[in-house]
């Protein structure tokens, strides 16, 4: 982990505004951030270790635990919450406790004009989304070896 997290530090050292592009780079490496490397970025970045985390909480995006076996976001951009997106995230929320699946929010999939959007992994896009369809996608989703 430490050679990776040099190259990334050493690559934006001097970049003003480094600190997302590093975050956005250690997820890219890592899966998520993990928590040891808080230290040697705010270090190499001269912020505070509170800015650091300050910005990773803040961030939806960044997960600061590894994700489960499939990441399933369920989109919570307005046109979505106007069509029962808000009711299929607490659905979803509810469904995924203690499920090996990560749910993560997402703020738009570019599939406004017929929502609720959700996305499985970085590959499929499922649209129209109703609990009933989403229950049968995580069991599909949980079934998969
Ligand atoms: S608002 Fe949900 S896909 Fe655009």
């Amino acid at each position: 982990m430490t050679a990776i997290l040099s190259r990334i530090l050493a690559a934006h050292r001097d970049q003003p505004g480094a600190l997302l592009p590093v975050l956005h780079e250690v997820q890219e490496a890592f899966g998520f951030i993990p928590p040891e490397t808080v230290p040697a970025i705010a270090g190499a970045l001269n912020l505070s270790r509170a800015e650091v985390h300050g910005v990773i909480s803040y961030y939806h995006y960044f997960r600061q635990r590894p994700a489960g076996r499939h990441v399933v976001r369920v989109c919570c951009a307005e046109a979505c919450q106007a069509v029962g997106g808000e009711a299929l995230a607490e659905h979803a929320k509810a469904r995924l406790a203690g499920s090996e699946l990560t749910l993560e929010p997402v703020y738009c999939l570019g599939l406004c004009a017929c929502g609720p959007a959700v996305q499985v992994d970085e590959t499929q896009l499922h649209a129209a989304m109703t609990p009933a369809k989403f229950d049968a996608l995580v069991a599909r989703l949980e079934s998969e070896r």
